[in-house]
């Protein structure tokens, strides 16, 4: 049994049942007739036994009455964390997906994002994909905005108010010549990034935080990406970015950055590359680029959907985590066109079999494994697995309650399966249905309050 030091009146909630979760020994730790406590502060106060708690509720000062007892097709799991997501492309999600990388970009993507210094149309969209994707589970997102300033806080705002823990970028770019007025001046961006940076430090979110975001190499100049580098260092923010998504990206990055070793030697010589460091794909990275993040800290969030749909790349996730690089799963909205991470976790699945395909010897991924990259993975790739990603007592309650058998929901349970099975089942077949409630930080945030 774990506990921590909590003095006896700071119990908020209780529950009684099955928990998985991921730790760094075990892709999948079950527990079953688990005793979890929330403290007042949404901080996990023990996990001990079921058996056990006449003791606990003696010495946390709580009533044995007062427990929540999951049902037997239910369990607690840890909240899903989406370490790539463009919130404005929310809006043309599940559709225009019939173009590579480059030309997607111009044809969709910079078209639609120059419409959000609209706070109106912001606000709608804004609005739409927190609750979606709080609803399918993800308690952590970390969101690309776009250029605007007052725009990318009114997402932090909404994320806020709706509870979820969220990193956001208001994104940096000072070179495209494809789409009129969506592109900024070099001194401009840096000026906004610190304008925003400091606006959303100053609203003093306990959850939501700013993240520094060249949106990639091709997209800023160098002396842009320095200086963002020189911020971040500075005031030890989050950093975000795309790397070798793409072949075609690949090459032109040569072009650009002809005095460079590799992509990912442009960043790291721009000070991008620190252990605050997410970068998005990395699908045509070489080895030598590998060793490069994990000497660095920084992480990867492997995006499955987007690569199919976008054709870029299948990332070779074994290499990476032979590798020692930190990982997590990402949505990467709109290219890839699911705001889910069980959808990820499927794709990610999906791609792991395509390479076994293509070489038997590759050793395909388990669901438990990726089950660990959507949640432990994902924070650590964040660097917020000292807050969240597994039910380990000090961490913050971010948590999922999964009912296997929802009435109306996508999965038919013909007989008493295991907690392993249940989660197999959920992983592969579940939806939002199956989520009945969503906890960030010990609060519920699923179903949402009513306004
Ligand atoms: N590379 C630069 N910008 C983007 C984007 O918006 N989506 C994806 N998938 N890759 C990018
Ligand atoms: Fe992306």
């Amino acid at each position: 049994m774990e506990t921590s030091q909590k003095s006896v009146t700071d119990i908020r909630f209780v529950c009684r049942g099955t928990f998985v979760h991921s730790t760094a020994e075990e892709a999948l730790q079950i527990l079953e007739d688990a005793l979890l406590g929330v403290d007042s502060k949404g901080k996990i106060a023990f996990i001990g036994e079921g058996t056990d708690l006449q003791r606990l509720s003696e010495s946390f000062g709580f009533s044995s009455c007062a427990v929540t007892q999951l049902g037997q097709h239910e369990f607690f799991m840890p909240g899903m964390i989406d370490t790539h997501i463009h919130a404005p492309q929310y809006s043309y999600t599940g559709t225009a997906l019939d173009m590579p990388l480059l030309q997607w970009l111009n044809t969709y993507t910079f078209p639609v994002e120059s419409r959000f210094q609209d706070l109106e149309f912001a606000k709608k969209v804004y609005t739409q994909v927190v609750k979606r994707t709080l609803r399918n589970g993800t308690t952590t997102a970390c969101y690309f905005a776009t250029i605007h300033t007052d725009a990318s806080l009114l997402l932090g705002q909404i994320a806020n108010d709706f509870g979820q823990r969220a990193l956001v970028g208001k994104v940096c770019m000072d070179r495209n010549d494809s789409v009129k007025h969506y592109k900024e001046s070099s001194e401009e961006s840096q000026e906004e990034t610190c304008r925003f940076v400091k606006e959303l430090l100053n609203k003093k979110y306990p959850l939501v935080k700013p993240v520094v975001t060249p949106r990639f190499a091709p997209s800023c100049t160098e002396a842009l990406l320095a200086k963002l580098g020189e911020m971040a260092k500075n005031n030890k923010l989050h950093i975000q970015s795309h790397i070798s998504e793409n072949l075609e990206e690949v090459e032109w990055v040569k072009e650009l950055f002809p005095n460079s070793e590799s992509y990912t030697d442009i960043y790291h010589k721009c000070n991008l590359l620190t252990d605050k460091t997410i970068m998005a794909h990395g699908c045509h990275l070489s080895d030598e680029e590998l060793v490069l993040f994990r000497e660095t800290g920084a992480a990867l969030s492997h995006c499955p959907n987007s690569n199919i749909s976008l054709c870029s790349g299948v990332l070779n996730v074994r290499n990476v985590l032979n590798h020692k690089v930190k990982l997590g799963l990402g949505t990467d909205v709109a290219g890839g066109y699911s705001p889910s991470i069980l959808d990820a976790v499927r794709r990610a699945l999906d791609s792991s079999k395509v390479l076994t395909i293509q070489d038997p010897e590759y050793k395909t991924l388990s669901f438990e494994e990726v089950f660990r990259l959507a949640t432990l993975g994902g924070s650590q790739a964040l660097s917020l697995d000292e807050r969240t990603g597994n039910f380990q007592v000090g961490k913050d309650f971010d948590a999922l309650r999964v009912n296997v058998a929802a009435p109306g929901g996508p999965i038919d349970l013909i007989q008493n399966e295991k907690p392993q099975i249940l989660l197999e089942k959920f992983l592969n077949l579940g939806d939002d249905r199956n989520i009945v409630e969503v906890f960030v930080a010990g609060k519920k945030v699923v179903p949402f309050s009513e306004p």
